[in-house]
C-alpha cells in the first residue's frame, strides 16, 4: 500500500493533522492502535485554547462544539477561603471554551470517515523502517494480517508512549522533570456549583472545579504521585473537595482516575521522514491546560510544511518545523510549570507556602501581574508558520 503521510495515533494530533492534510488535497492513512470505542471515551482534557476553536472552525468540524461548547470568560484563584476572579476577555480581548478532548476527537473521526480518509483502529505491532530514505515505511498487524505502508513522510502523533519517538531515540536530547504529586480525577452528575473553573491554593494541596456541561461536574485534587485510588472512596474525595474549594455540589461519580504529572520536551521534534507531534514529544503538568492546544498548533505548523515537503520536493519549511513548534512549547513549558508551582503543595514547608501567598496576592492586587498570567492561559496569538 501506498499513502503521501502516514499517519501514527488518532488523537487530537494525529486527527486535525489528518483533516488539515485533507484540506490541502494530501493522501494520509491514520493507524491508532485502539478501538474507536477507547479513543473516543478516554476522559482528558475538556480546556481549549481559542486559537484552536478556531481551526477546529476552519476545518468545519466545529457544529457541536459552538452549540455545546462552554465559552469561558476567566478564572477564579482561590486561596484562604476567598476567589479572586481574573477577567481573562477584559484582559486579553479573548476567551476559552470548554469542551472534552473526547468530544473533539469524535468529530473529528466522523469529519474524516465522512471524506473518505482512512483511519484504522485496532492495529498492532507498528514499525518504522527507512525514515532517513525519501520513501520511509510501517509496517503493521490489521484484522489478522501483516500490513506494509509505503509514504513520503510520517507523522509520529502517538502519545507519550508511543513507537515513534522511541524509534529516533538515539538522534533527540530529552528534557525531562517529574513532579512528586498527580491529580485525582472525577466526572461527576452535578450541575457545577461555579460560573468559571476554580483553581484553589489548599494547605492540604491543590484543588480544581471545572466541568463538562451544566448537569456534569469535573474535578480534580493533588495527591501523591504515588497513590492508590482506592485509598480514595467518593466520600474522602466529596470531603477533601469541599475543604480545598468550598461549595462544591456533589453526584454519582461515574469515572476516576489519578494521572501523574512531568513536564518533558524532545527536541529535535523531527528525524528523517519521521515527524513528532503533541505529546510524543512533550508533556506539560495539566495546570495550565495547555497539552491539548500544543498537539493542534504542531500540526498547524506541520501540515504545511509536509505539503511543501511533498508537492515540491522543498524541505525548507519542514526542516524549520522543529525551530517554530518548540517555540510555543517551551513557553507553554514555563506557563505550565509556573501555574504548578503557583497551586501545588510542593512538600518544601512554610517558607515556600508563604511566596506562594505572596504571588497569589501580587496577581490579585497588579493588573500587570493578572494580564501575564492571562495572555498565557488564554494562550498568545498563533505565531505565523516561520
Ligand atoms: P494522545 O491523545 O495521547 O493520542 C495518541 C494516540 O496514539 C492514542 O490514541 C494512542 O492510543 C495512540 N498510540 C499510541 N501508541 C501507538 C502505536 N504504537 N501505534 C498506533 N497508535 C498508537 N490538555 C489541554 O490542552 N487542556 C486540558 O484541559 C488538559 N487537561 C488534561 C487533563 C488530564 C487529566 C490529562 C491526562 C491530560 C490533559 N491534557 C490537557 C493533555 C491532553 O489530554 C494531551 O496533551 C493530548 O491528548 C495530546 O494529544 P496527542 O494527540 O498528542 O496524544
Ligand atoms: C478540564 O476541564 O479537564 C481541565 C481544565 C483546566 C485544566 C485542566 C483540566 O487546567
Amino acid at each position: 500500500m501506498r499513502t503521501q503521510v502516514a499517519i501514527v495515533g488518532a488523537g487530537p494530533a494525529g486527527l486535525t493533522l489528518a483533516m488539515l492534510l485533507h484540506r490541502e488535497n494530501i493522501d494520509c492513512v491514520v493507524l491508532e492502535a485502539r478501538d474507536r470505542a477507547y479513543v473516543e471515551e478516554r476522559v482528558r482534557a475538556g480546556l481549549l485554547e481559542q486559537n484552536t476553536v478556531d481551526l477546529l472552525r476552519e476545518l468545519g468540524v466545529s457544529e457541536r462544539l459552538d452549540q455545546e461548547g462552554l465559552e469561558h470568560n476567566g478564572i477564579y484563584l482561590r486561596h484562604d477561603g476567598g476567589n479572586h476572579y481574573i477577567d481573562m476577555a477584559a484582559l486579553t480581548g479573548r476567551h476559552i471554551t470548554i469542551y472534552g478532548q473526547q468530544e473533539v476527537v469524535k468529530d473529528l473521526t466522523n469529519a474524516l470517515l465522512e471524506n473518505g480518509v482512512p483511519v484504522h483502529f485496532e492495529v498492532n505491532n507498528v514499525a518504522l523502517h527507512d525514515i532517513d530514505a525519501p520513501t520511509p515505511w510501517i509496517t503493521y498487524e490489521h484484522d489478522g494480517q501483516d500490513h506494509e505502508l509505503t509514504c513520503d513522510a510520517i507523522a509520529g502523533c502517538d502519545g507519550f508512549h508511543g513507537v515513534s519517538r522511541r524509534t529516533i531515540a538515539s538522534h533527540i536530547t530529552e528534557f525531562e522533570y517529574v513532579y512528586p504529586f498527580g491529580w485525582l480525577g472525577i466526572l461527576a452528575e452535578a450541575s457545577p456549583a461555579t460560573d468559571e473553573l476554580i483553581y484553589a491554593w489548599h494547605e492540604d494541596g491543590f484543588a480544581l472545579y471545572t466541568m463538562r456541561s451544566q448537569t456534569v461536574s469535573r474535578l480534580y485534587l493533588q495527591v501523591p504521585a504515588d497513590e492508590a485510588i482506592e485509598n480514595w472512596p467518593d466520600e474522602r474525595i466529596w470531603a477533601a473537595l469541599r475543604t480545598r474549594l468550598g461549595h462544591v455540589n456533589d453526584g454519582d461519580i461515574f469515572d476516576k482516575g489519578i494521572t501523574p504529572m512531568r513536564s518533558f520536551v524532545a527536541e529535535p521534534m523531527q528525524h528523517g521522514r519521521l515527524f513528532l507531534a503533541g505529546d510524543s514529544a512533550h508533556i506539560v503538568p495539566p495546570t495550565g491546560a495547555k497539552g491539548l492546544n500544543l498537539a493542534v498548533n504542531d500540526v498547524r505548523l506541520l501540515a504545511p510544511a509536509l505539503t511543501t515537503l511533498i508537492e515540491n520536493g522543498d524541505t525548507t519549511r519542514a526542516d524549520g518545523y522543529t525551530a517554530s513548534a518548540l517555540r510555543r512549547v517551551w513557553r507553554a513549558q514555563d506557563f505550565s510549570n509556573y501555574m504548578t508551582q503557583l497551586l501545588h503543595d510542593l512538600g518544601e514547608g512554610p517558607f515556600q507556602s508563604q511566596l506562594q501567598l505572596a504571588r497569589l496576592d501580587y496577581i490579585a492586587r497588579s493588573e500587570a501581574a493578572a494580564h501575564s498570567l492571562a495572555e498565557n492561559y488564554v494562550g498568545l496569538p498563533a505565531e505565523p508558520e516561520f
